[in-house]
Order: structure tokens, then C-alpha cells, then sequence
């Protein structure tokens, strides 16, 4: 069913964002038929640019998109019907974001339902949406009228305090339902499918607590390293970059209870619970790393002192991870690992639930194959959710090794998305574009869920206010010896590099 007509103003037009994630999605949406005929897309940024210069760069950008293997988006080749279609509604605005005089333009051009997006930089969020507001921009008509709403790009603040004032500021001039957080991690549709695979599952949810399961590990490797973004990086770091935002993600979908509906307030509701009975992580539980000079697939890389635009003595972390504990009856006594970092030896980003030994033992007393763990009984099983590069699950579990001896064989049962449902070429924005378009939030995060999330992690942003130096770690590695350590305290151990 497309969606409402609307106007899509976007703050930050020729921007990164915008070309490789905003723009495919709009083409995606179009192309399966979501946005209605009288869908405008107006750009808005400090560059000098026509309309005309605005449509050849975003269609040079799709080309290469849709050409390159590797990237979500392939299309294959662009379909110029589909292009026309978005290009004859496309319109650019050169324009300063903290000017007035930008809103009061807008104003004008502005009728019926809108939806501002943010693809700025997070200095401009709290003095774009108070401009917005001044202008009258977000006054909603009441009972059916015409919607206003605004998406707001991550960063959303850099530290707990800072998440508090700029919810102020927003709320101030707008409601929260009109407020869509955008955290990417939530278009995947691998992490959507946790509740389904949690909730619709009589296999799992039962044994989804404390009494089965012995740890989580959550992951996010990236074997890029800063690139182009040491400016953003210096200031920002993997902590504030993955951990409150992208990871959270991933431990609230495992971690929350049922919620009592689909709803979205239903469902932020158990986010926020689950947030609010973590414990402010210790320092002691928090290891950070930076990556040095190092191979990446056979391919010498830089250290991140030596990359662009970042401080030859920079303590900023390329790395890190923390264990956390969640007071809640289900978690009671089961540690949550995380960890994300940039330049290391594999790209996967999975949670892995670590289940307890099977208490019996009875392949423990009797196996004949002793190499099964370590006190040669049967391997706990471990159910992985894959989210990226491989969209599934897979369950290791034992079996009996085929043969007159009673010796025990791990094995792996994998799904995969791709291969069920066929690889949709999406780049994991459409079902955030299109469910704000329906004042659908359940992919975005509401004001307490993200302020709950800084104050999980405040302690260990203290830490790096302090410039506590990282401990370094080569690049194409597993990351720095102390989250090893991390783990090997407790007696565990990291699923390796892939
Ligand atoms: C972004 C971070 O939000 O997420 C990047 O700013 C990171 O540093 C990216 O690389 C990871 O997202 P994905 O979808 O590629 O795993």
C-alpha cells in the first residue's frame, strides 16, 4: 500500500548519506510501488548547486551503486522510468541551515504533510528543528490533518547529558510522536526478525533465560578503517559510533521481555525496561582499543595515528569492549559481551547466545571421543543470529558421529534470508522511510530508550574524557589483548575472526 503524499525536505542533500542510503532507498520504494504520485522530494544544503546538478550527482552515485557488486543496493542498472518518476519531483534549495531566512522560504513552498530528514551533521539537529519549530513548521493540524514530522540522524548526543538537553530542545517546539530517531540497525531486517524468532518460536523462548543460557556475545567487526571520516572520528569514537546506538540494538531485541502488542510504545516500553535494569557499565569492564599499522586481506593498511585528519598522538578508540549485567529474572548472573571495532580480521556483525553444558553429562561420563570441550562432554550449544554480512541463524548442536562408537559430532543447522526469501537489494533505509511516511515508530527510538542508553555507558565515556590511552591492537587482528582477557577472567572465550 504506498504511502501517504507527502513532502520529503531533506537537510544535508549532497551529503554521503543522502547519495548512498537515502537516495536508494526512495528508488526502492518507488520501484515497489510505496510512495504516492504526489510524493515531492525538496534538497536542502550550504552548497551552490541547480536542480539539474542535484539530480546528475544523485544519479552518478546510483549508477555506481547499482554497478558495483558488492554494495546493498543492486539494482543491476537503473531503470530510467523509475528515475524520471523520482527526478520530476525533485527539487534543490541552496540554502544556509542556520539561517531564518531558509524556514521562512520553506514555509512557502510548504503544504500538507512533511517530513523533514536530517542527514546533517549532529551539531545542526537541536538549531534545525528550533527553526523549524519558530517558523511554524511543525504545527500539526489536529484529527486527520496534515502530519509534520522530523527524522533525526545518529549521533543523537555524544554523552548522557548532552542526549537529555537536545530531547529538551526538540520537545520543546514539537511532540514526541513526531520525532523519528533514526538508528539504522533497526531497518536490517535480520534484527526486526529477533521478536519473530524469539516470540513466534515454542523452541525458544522458554529456554531464552538465565537457566539455560550461560553468556551473549554481542559482535560488530568492520575491517574498514576511518577513511574519509578521521574528522568525525576524533570526537566521536567506536564507543559513542556503535555502542548506545547500533549494539543496543542488538542487546534490547535479545534481551527485552514480550512486549504486550506490536505497538511501538508497547514494544520501547521493554527497551527502555531492559535499559533501565542494566547497570551503568564498570570501568573495569570496559577494555578500549586503537588500531595500529597492520594487513587487512593481504593488504597493508595504515595505523589510525597515521590516518587523515586524526591526531598523530590520538587517544580516540577504534575499539572496544564491555561486559554488562541486566537485572531482570531472566538475565539474573548472565553477562552480555560487546564489542565492535574498526580494521579487524573479519566483517560480521552476529549475536551468539552461549548456551549452558547439558546438565546429564551422560556423553561426559561415557563419550569416547574426549576432544567434544573441555571436560570431553558434549559442546554447549550456541545459537548464532547473523545480521551481517550473512542475514540468518545458524544452531550448533551435537549429534552422535554415525558409526558403532557412541562419540559425539558438533553440527551446524544454518538459515539464511537471502537464500528463503530471496535478496531484495535493499539497502536497509526503505522500511525506515516508508514507516515514518506511515507515523509508524516502531524502528525508531523514542526519547527515554536513548537516554537510558547513554547512561549504560557514561562511565566508560568518563574513561575516555580522560584520555586514558588505548590499548593498541594491529590492524587485521581479533582487537587488543585485553578484551581477551576481558572474557578469560570469567573463563570464556571470544568466537574467533572469520
Ligand atoms: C554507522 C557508523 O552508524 O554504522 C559507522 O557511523 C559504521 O562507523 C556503520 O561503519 C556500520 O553499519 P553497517 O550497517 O555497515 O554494519
Amino acid at each position: 500500500q504506498p504511502a501517504p503524499p507527502c513532502t520529503i525536505v531533506v537537510f544535508g542533500a549532497r551529503g554521503d548519506l543522502t547519495r548512498r542510503l537515502l537516495m536508494p532507498s526512495i528508488y526502492n520504494l518507488v520501484r515497489n510501488g510505496l510512495l504516492d504520485d504526489a510524493t515531492r522530494v525538496i534538497g536542502v544544503d550550504h552548497n551552490t548547486l541547480s536542480t539539474d546538478d542535484w539530480r546528475t550527482l544523485l544519479s552518478g552515485t546510483l549508477d555506481e551503486l547499482a554497478a558495483d557488486p558488492h554494495a546493498e543496493f543492486h539494482a543491476g542498472k537503473v531503470d530510467p522510468k523509475i528515475w524520471k518518476w523520482i527526478t520530476d519531483r525533485m527539487t534543490y534549495l541552496t540554502a544556509d541551515f542556520d539561517d531564518e531566512k531558509t524556514y521562512t522560504n520553506l514555509a512557502s513552498q510548504l503544504d500538507g504533510n512533511v517530513v523533514f530528514y536530517l542527514a546533517v551533521s549532529a551539531r545542526f539537529f537541536g538549531p534545525v528543528v528550533e527553526h523549524l519549530g519558530k517558523a511554524g513548521l511543525l504545527k500539526e493540524a489536529r484529527e486527520g490533518g496534515a502530519f509534520r514530522r522530523v527524522i533525526i540522524e545518529k549521533p543523537f548526543g555524544s554523552d548522557h547529558a548532552s542526549a537529555i538537553e537536545l530531547n529538551r530542545r526538540i520537545l520543546s517546539v514539537g511532540d514526541e510522536s513526531q520525532f523519528f530517531r533514526i538508528d539504522h540497525f533497526l531497518g536490517k531486517d535480520a534484527v526486526q526478525s529477533l521478536l519473530a524468532m524469539r516470540f513466534a518460536n515454542r523452541l525458544f523462548e522458554p529456554a531464552w533465560r538465565a537457566e539455560s543460557i550461560d553468556h551473549v556475545q554481542i559482535t560488530a567487526a568492520e575491517t574498514i578503517g576511518v577513511g574519509t571520516r578521521g574528522n568525525f572520528y576524533e570526537t566521536t569514537g567506536a564507543l559513542r559510533d556503535m555502542v548506545p546506538n547500533h549494539l543496543f540494538q542488538l542487546l534490547t531485541m535479545t534481551g527485552m521481555e514480550a512486549p504486550t502488542s506490536l505497538d511501538a510504545n508497547a514494544i520501547r516500553d521493554e527497551k527502555t525496561a531492559l535499559l533501565t535494569a542494566t547497570a551503568p557499565v564498570r570501568v573495569e569492564d570496559v577494555v578500549r582499543g586503537q588500531y595500529t599499522a597492520g594487513d587487512i586481506d593481504g593488504e597493508a593498511v595504515k595505523g589510525y595515528r597515521e590516518e587523515d585528519k586524526v591526531a598523530a598522538d590520538s587517544t580516540t578508540e577504534t575499539y572496544v569492549a564491555l561486559k554488562l549485567a541486566i537485572d531482570t529474572p531472566r538475565w539474573k548472573g548472565v553477562p552480555f559481551y560487546l564489542r565492535t571495532g574498526k580494521r579487524m580480521g573479519g566483517r560480521f556483525t552476529e549475536i551468539a547466545i552461549h548456551f549452558k553444558p547439558e546438565p546429564h553429562g551422560l556423553f561426559a561420563r561415557g563419550s569416547a571421543d574426549k576432544a567434544q570441550s573441555a571436560d570431553g562432554g558434549a559442546a554447549p550449544n550456541v545459537l548464532t543470529v547473523r545480521i551481517d554480512p550473512v542475514h540468518g541463524a545458524a544452531l550448533r548442536f551435537n549429534v552422535k558421529v554415525p558409526g558403532p562408537l557412541s562419540t559425539l559430532g558438533e553440527v551446524e543447522a544454518a538459515f539464511d534470508f537471502d537464500k528463503a526469501f530471496g535478496d531484495l537489494g535493499t539497502v536497509g533505509y526503505e522500511s525506515l522511510v516508508y514507516e515514518c511516511l506511515l507515523g509508524d515508530a516502531t524502528l525508531f527510538q523514542r526519547a527515554d530508550t536513548i537516554e537510558a542508553s547513554w547512561a549504560v555507558v557514561q562511565p566508560a565515556i568518563d574513561l575516555a574524557a580522560r584520555h586514558a590511552e588505548p590499548e593498541p591492537y594491529a590492524a587485521g587482528s581479533a582487537g587488543p589483548a585485553g578484551a581477551d582477557a576481558l572474557l578469560a577472567r570469567d573463563g570464556r572465550r571470544w568466537t574467533p575472526m572469520k
